[in-house]
């Protein structure tokens, strides 16, 4: 296993839609492992492949209190979404320290293969409807920044871009 570095908002490869997995095959199971342990090394309860510059449909997540029961979506889709929305105080491991509310569903159904290539449905509801909300977005190429006012986003932009001149130093 290996950890994989994350990429840091505002990088444009953040933005890239991500295409299906054709196969879910050694190369993909080892993405996955990795992608586990640099979610877990880095606090965080989800990680989109896009997020690591593999732009594949593959999303982990993990929202127990334990950390030990991962959870893998593969070419995930929405099939179902609750009339009823809610605002939402999220963070992303590809904007760190930034947290702002995001309206989403309260509940969604996704159709997916999980880490065995077996199809499966989740019914989701409460912080795991919204982790994967904010998940498949990243694969269609969307932070969850975008949500905020331009003047918002502006700001957290030139933050982020600080940040990292700061860290090249
Ligand atoms: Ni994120």
């Amino acid at each position: 296993m290996a950890l994989l570095p994350i990429l840091c908002y505002p990088d444009p490869k953040l933005h890239t839609v991500a295409q299906p997995v054709l196969s879910v095959d050694a190369r993909i199971q080892t993405l996955i492992a990795d992608m586990l342990q640099t979610m877990y090394e880095a606090k965080g309860i989800g990680l989109a492949a896009s997020q690591v510059n593999v732009h594949e449909r593959l999303i982990v997540i993990d929202i127990s209190e334990d950390r030990d029961a991962p959870q893998v979506l593969i070419n995930p889709q929405l099939v179902w979404t609750s009339v009823e929305t809610h605002l939402n105080e999220e963070g992303c491991l590809s904007v760190p320290g930034i947290y702002d509310g995001v309206q989403r569903f309260d509940a969604v159904t996704v159709s997916a293969l999980n880490g065995e290539g077996q199809s499966c449905v989740i019914e989701a509801e409460g912080l795991l409807a919204v982790c994967i909300q904010h998940e498949m977005d990243h694969l269609m190429g969307k932070v969850f920044v975008e949500y905020l006012s331009p003047l918002k986003r502006n700001r957290i932009k030139k933050k982020m871009l600080k940040a990292q001149r700061e860290d090249e130093r």
